[in-house]
């Protein structure tokens, strides 16, 4: 069974190659941080350091990217987002949001418009986006995804 250490040195492996790929382009935080989070599912603090000394950038500057823009967060994100714009409450996403809440707890959150208001009422799944979503349909995919897992 391999140990946490051995756990956190192939983490920091992983961080260093992505910083590595990136650290030549242009404006190279926001790829690293993407391609970070989409590893991990999250960007883990540990990281920042690493990131900044790799970018040649200070800690104040990654984590002020970081805390930005929305869709990079320091903890596993939540499993659900159920959107409450105002095209998607018309359209019942309270009752979503209820009803994801009952099933998943702590998570889901709500979100402000993702940009998909002709379809809603809108969720988004495992970052996949669902319109149109009917409250059948709100089970049907958070059974689908407990059956995954
Ligand atoms: S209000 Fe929900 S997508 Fe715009």
């Amino acid at each position: 069974m391999p140990s946490n250490s051995n756990a956190l040195e192939s983490d920091s492996s992983l961080i260093k190659t992505i910083t590595e790929k990136h650290r030549h382009q242009p404006g190279a935080l926001l790829p690293v941080l993407h391609e970070i989070q989409a590893s991990f599912g999250f960007i883990p603090k540990d990281a920042v350091k690493q990131i900044a000394e790799g970018l040649n950038l200070s800690r104040a500057e990654v984590h002020g990217v970081i805390s930005f823009y929305h869709d990079f967060r320091y903890t596993a994100g939540p499993q659900a987002r159920v959107c409450m714009g105002e095209a998607c409450q018309s359209m019942g996403s309270a009752a979503l949001l209820d009803r994801a809440k009952a099933l998943l707890g702590d998570g889901v959150e709500p979100v402000y418009c993702i940009g998909n208001c002709a379809c809603a009422p809108n969720i988004e799944v495992d970052h996949v986006y669902h319109g149109r979503v009917s409250p059948e349909v709100l089970d049907a995919l958070l059974k689908k995804r407990e059956a995954a897992a």
